[in-house]
């Protein structure tokens, strides 16, 4: 099946590469999505078989726990082996480039490269000098397409479909990679997007008309009142405040954020009693979430976490897989 805006070959419905949810289109969302749910419906006994011998290299110039260790878990359940590469560590430290270090990566064997990188671009820029598959595990403030998917299969195993969904994406938009894939799918899934923070973590003007809204009623506003954001909110994704992406003073401190954005549970009775709370992680407690929230009943967040390890088997096994 050739899905649009993608390299799709006979072999691999998704194409090569997962650099963002914007190529996938509704059509190759559903696809992994629903390639998910078989995984945690246990369907496919032969799956440990799928990547069976096949070599992941999860590439991190950047910090992470949730995306590498449940990339590894996801790679090792499906039969591939699994090779770890940290900036640190490497001859990145001896100063080799990255293209250097992508082709030295594929001469050694590697099929798939999962890659974290701190500025926008780089998957796409490996993708261009590796004959395998890439994987955009998160770039700069551009994009983290797996995280996106796993927070729309946590939605949908809550709501089913997403059109009309209401979803208030709070905090620090500007510097988000989660706030910018996880808006695009959930347009082409058709919700409703709310983007709320401060104006100045708030994107620039022409940022909402670039997304792809898609034909399912998708629609995205934003705004400085939380108030607003969250009034009828079926869910609340909180953004971690990304202290190390700021740039010269965007914000006047984090007490005045904390005063305005952070959320607790008062203030969450108050303003939306209903929804349910999500949260990319890792969180800054007491920021952009009071510390009791991340465990509270409402709260979606250990299951983003474990939907983490389905979507990346899911997305790896239509990348990379052999059907069984
Ligand atoms: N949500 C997320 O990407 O978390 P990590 O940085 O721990 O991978």
């Amino acid at each position: 099946m050739q899905l649009p805006g993608t390299d799709a070959s006979a072999d691999h419905p998704l194409g090569r590469q997962l650099l963002d949810v914007d190529t996938l289109g509704a059509g190759g969302i559903d696809l992994i999505l629903a390639e998910a749910a078989r995984i945690r419906a246990g369907a496919g006994t032969a799956r440990g078989a799928a990547l069976s011998g096949r070599i992941v290299v999860n590439l991190f110039y950047e910090v992470s726990t949730r995306t590498r260790v449940s990339f590894e878990i996801a790679a090792r359940k499906l039969g591939a082996e699994v090779v770890n590469v940290s900036a640190t560590g490497s001859s990145v430290e001896k100063g080799e480039s990255l293209i250097d270090t992508v082709r030295t990566l594929e001469a050694l064997g590697a099929d798939a490269l999962v890659v974290r990188h701190p500025h926008a671009g780089a998957p796409y820029l490996i993708s261009r000098y590796f004959g395998g598959s890439v994987v955009n595990a998160g770039d700069g403030a551009h994009a983290h397409p797996t995280q996106a998917l796993l927070d729309l299969l946590t939605m949908k195993e809550r709501w089913g479909d997403l059109r009309g969904l209401r979803v208030a994406i709070v905090g620090d938009i500007l510097h988000s990679r989660v706030a910018r894939s996880t808006t695009i799918g959930l347009l082409l899934c058709g919700a409703e997007v709310r983007l709320c923070g401060p104006r100045a973590l708030l994107p620039p003007a022409g940022w909402l008309d670039a997304l792809p809204t898609g034909h399912r009623g998708g629609r995205v506003s934003q705004t400085v009142s939380l108030a607003s954001a969250l009034r009828d909110a079926h869910v609340i994704i909180a953004l971690r405040m990304q202290v190390e992406r700021q740039r010269g003073g965007l914000i006047s401190g984090l007490s005045e954020f904390v005063g305005l954005y952070g959320l607790t549970r008062q203030r969450l009775l108050e303003l939306a009693p209903d929804a349910l709370l999500m949260a990319p992680g890792p969180v800054n407690e007491g920021v952009e979430l009071a510390p009791d929230l991340v465990a509270a009943p409402n709260s979606l967040v250990t299951d983003q976490v474990r939907n983490g390890v389905r979507i990346r088997m899911a997305v790896l096994k239509l990348l990379l897989g052999k059907e069984l």
